[in-house]
């Protein structure tokens, strides 16, 4: 099991994936490690070929891989198709497969960047949040779940199921992470409403006892929509159940001027614990699989390059080559190059020259 396994899925998610590799291509020649790469598919591909959206085959790939690489799934083509046969399906069985509990989603600003984002640069000082969603549990997974019709009436139902087990492994996660950055931890529920979220709340309070060094806040879901946009420097780590942080991460993605420049780790391990490397992870851009922009090359591939990077640090426990990663990214974004999402001209490069170039700028640092 020394391989990485390679899903690149629908819509913009083979064009962003093909970038990374070259990524990973160059970390291979700066550092002579090698990294297998195994190809899978998944999603909407997977339906069409299989009539399902996750097959044996792409499990046994998975369960058998050092690290999971992913695009995105979904696209127009397959909207009408019953619910167990979205291609949504094939990332949220593999994230539950996987027992993938934990995502960590950083918001981080590159300082050229501020003038691309359609929020003011003022309020985009100091800003440096780590949003920690669950991810295998709530209303995505909850049962009963279906719609039903009666031929009276239409009506649906989803279920919020939260167990203490499933909010205490995600929030002590969240506090020991804190302990690593400012020992700032914020969150979020809907405790004024939801029972899950009071239990949350509980929970987080009684945890909280043994990380006496961590300032705790709680907020709730709809102010944090709010304060995330009027003030986000108040923010360091956040830590919600599944649909908030769902919700709110495509929301902060935009401080950091574009949806497309988002990373995300999903984790079934808390960082830095992955000693023999054979505990499973999962990388992958906040993006969808954007169908509008699909196959125009004009998709940006830094979320997926920096997720790249998250592989690097959790999976492979290469904090270096992490951060050679992001430093590149960095200075590519200072020389001026921009994808269509985060330029505020006409000028524009392609997805491979945005690939091209950062994965040039590696080999050039060294
Ligand atoms: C994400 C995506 C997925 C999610 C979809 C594709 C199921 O929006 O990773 O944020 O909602 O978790
Ligand atoms: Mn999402």
């Amino acid at each position: 099991m020394s391989y990485i396994a390679v899903l690149p899925g629908d819509g913009i998610g083979p064009e962003v994936i093909k970038e990374a590799i070259k990524i990973i291509k160059s970390i291979e020649d700066v550092t002579g490690n090698k990294y297998d790469l195994e190809y899978g598919i998944v999603g909407g591909e997977s339906i069409d070929k299989f009539g399902t959206p996750l097959t044996e085959d792409t499990i046994k790939l998975i369960e058998n891989s050092k690290a999971v690489f992913f695009g995105a799934v979904g696209g127009p083509k397959w909207d009408n198709l019953e619910s167990n046969l979205r291609p949504e399906l094939g990332i949220l069985n593999i994230r539950k497969r996987l027992d993938l509990y934990a995502n960590l989603r950083p918001v981080k600003i590159f300082e050229a960047l501020k003038e691309s984002s359609p929020i003011k640069s003022s309020i985009l000082n100091n800003v440096d949040i780590l949003i920690i969603r669950e991810l295998t549990s709530g209303l995505y997974f909850g049962q009963p779940k279906k719609q039903i019709d009666d031929n009276s009436k239409r009506a649906a139902v989803d279920t919020m199921y939260y167990d203490e087990y499933e909010i205490e492994r995600i929030v002590r996660m969240s506090f020991k992470i804190a302990q690593s950055r400012i020992k700032k931890l914020t969150s979020v529920d809907k405790s004024n409403v939801l029972e899950t979220s009071k239990l949350w709340r509980k929970i987080v309070d009684e945890l909280a006892i043994d990380y006496p060094d961590v300032t705790l806040n709680h907020i709730l879901v709809d102010n944090a929509a709010m304060q995330l946009i009027l003030n986000p420097s108040q923010f360091d780590v956040i830590v919600s159940e599944n649909t908030f942080g769902d919700i709110l991460s495509d929301e902060a993605s935009i401080l950091s001027a574009s949806l497309g420049m988002l990373p995300s780790a999903s984790l079934s391990f808390f960082p830095g614990e992955n000693i023999n490397g054979n505990l499973k992870s999962l990388y992958e851009p906040i993006h969808g699989s954007a169908p509008d922009i699909a196959g125009k090359s004009i998709a940006n591939p830094i979320g997926m390059i920096l997720s790249t990077a998250m592989m690097f640090e959790f999976a492979f426990e290469h904090k270096d080559i992490s951060e050679l990663i992001t430093k590149s990214v960095d200075n590519v974004i200072n020389s001026g190059l921009r994808t269509k999402d985060i330029s505020h001209d006409s000028k524009w490069c392609k997805t491979s020259e945005m690939g091209d170039s950062i994965a040039s700028q590696i080999r050039s640092i060294i």
